[in-house]
């Protein structure tokens, strides 16, 4: 070990550990762990989704009456008796070994024993410990994290994904489809992207007054109008674009999230359109997205199936048009199985990563890499249940992620991670842009 590896690690050398429940963007209790590493102190919490996939790292909430069930007491113990006498000693920077000397200690698998909110509370504080002991942003800490060299530096700044409509499980009673988003595919920067989806959003919320409703939004900030259809929101979406002063399909590309799983009704093997008193077979699902792509701007469309009907999102992927990315979520859940059969079968073409659903920063780096190997575009996404917690915004950058989806440009849990890229910008004059039209770059 040269001197300089040995003075790293004492300047890293984790000494402390504490958790505690904090309340997050819905309200509901979560995990925040703090982590002392030499001098420095790393702070990391986690995020919670409503629309969450089966095979998801398994959150542990403590059930009974105290705060409807979703209290995570048990979460917070498991990290102060069990996990914390694990990574007492260890050296931060040591995240790999750290992860899995985490995983072993749940040994389930899916994170359900300890909770995926105790091990990725530690995992995600040990990075920020680590970063903050070695006087790196975290951007950079975890980009040399997943390219195993101490002086890999990030190279640009992701793409945003804005939500402006919301349905589904973030806005309850609305339209099933969960997010109608905006991509700024025209911007030249991240800055000017941000800009460019703001003005969207803004003239959206004039058309909704000007019809007479109200601009209420949902979990993650999208408005939530009554709509009678589909094609309402796409056109409300196309308005607003035009009425702003841009192209649509040249400065403007739309996206969706459908979240499909939770509205489809498996003893009936169809999806059930409520809102619009409709119902549809996987056939019909896969007509109705062929068509939205044929008539849109669509730069991707995610869990437009169920999270298990594999056939059904490889004869999909083989359906749209190549300029529509088909983007995994729920059908992967951040999981490298998953994702292995989806690169085998061709069931997507491009992959969407939430650390949570992966449970540890070396399992949400091990994705992105597999993704990448596969030269399959990726998008890092924050949850439905946020906090004021920015990692995910070093994450698009230390690991080079094409695009972000934060949610909308609204409630100060989505503008941490939104300011937070600024920042990044402000303090590089190095770092380039993933727009316009990452994937064609590629
Ligand atoms: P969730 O929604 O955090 O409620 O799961 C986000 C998504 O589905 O992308
Ligand atoms: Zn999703």
């Amino acid at each position: 070990m040269s001197p300089e590896t040995g003075n790293a690690d004492r300047r890293a050398r984790i000494t402390a550990v504490d958790a505690w429940e904090v309340l997050d963007s819905r309200g509901d209790p979560t995990v925040r762990v703090a982590i002392e590493a030499g001098d420095a102190r790393g702070v990391f919490t986690v995020p919670a989704g409503a629309s969450t996939g089966t095979h998801e790292a398994v959150e542990r909430r403590d059930g009974g009456e105290r705060y409807g069930g979703r209290g995570v007491r048990g979460a917070v113990e498991s990290v102060r008796e069990e996990l914390a006498p694990i990574v007492i000693d260890r050296d931060a920077a040591a995240q790999e070994r750290i992860d899995r000397a985490l995983v072993e200690c749940d040994g389930t698998g899916d994170l359900s024993r300890l909770g995926s909110n105790a091990v990725l509370g530690v995992s995600g504080a040990v990075a920020h410990a680590a970063a903050a002991a070695l006087d790196r942003p975290l951007h950079t800490h975890l980009a040399s994290l997943a390219g195993s060299s101490p002086d890999h530096n990030p190279e640009r700044l992701p793409m945003p994904i804005v939500n402006v409509l919301s349905g589904g499980l973030h806005a309850r009673g609305g339209i099933e489809i969960q997010d109608f988003l905006v991509v700024p595919i025209g911007a030249a920067s991240y800055p000017e992207a941000l800009h460019t989806a703001w003005q969207v959003r803004r003239a959206t919320r004039e058309e909704i007054l000007a019809a007479g409703h109200r601009p209420l939004v949902a979990d993650e900030g999208g408005f939530a109008p009554p709509l009678d259809s589909i094609a309402a929101a796409f056109s409300l979406l196309g308005d607003a674009a035009r009425e702003a002063g841009f192209e649509v399909g040249v400065d403007i590309g739309f996206a969706v999230d459908v979240a499909a799983t939770h509205f489809y009704d498996a003893e009936r093997n169809e999806y059930a359109f409520e809102s619009l008193d409709r119902t549809l077979d996987r056939d019909g699902m896969i007509d109705l997205v062929t068509e939205w792509a044929s008539e849109y701007p669509l730069v991707s469309i995610e869990d437009p199936l169920a999270e298990d009907d594999w056939r059904g999102w490889e004869r999909l992927a083989v359906a749209l048009p190549d300029e529509t990315a088909l983007l995994g979520d729920d059908l992967l859940a951040s999981n490298p199985d998953r994702l292995e059969q989806a690169i085998d079968t061709g069931a997507v073409s491009a992959v969407l990563v939430k650390p949570n659903q992966a449970g540890t920063i070396t399992r949400t780096i091990e994705v992105f890499g597999a993704a990448q190997a596969a030269d399959l575009p990726t998008v890092v996404s924050a949850r439905s249940g946020e906090t004021s917690d920015r990692t995910i915004a070093d994450l698009a950058v230390g690991l080079d992620t094409e695009y972000i989806k934060i949610g909308s440009l609204a409630r100060s849990e989505r503008l941490a991670k939104y300011n937070r890229l600024l920042e990044i910008d402000r303090a590089s004059d190095s770092l380039g842009f993933a727009g316009p039209l990452a994937d064609e770059g590629r």
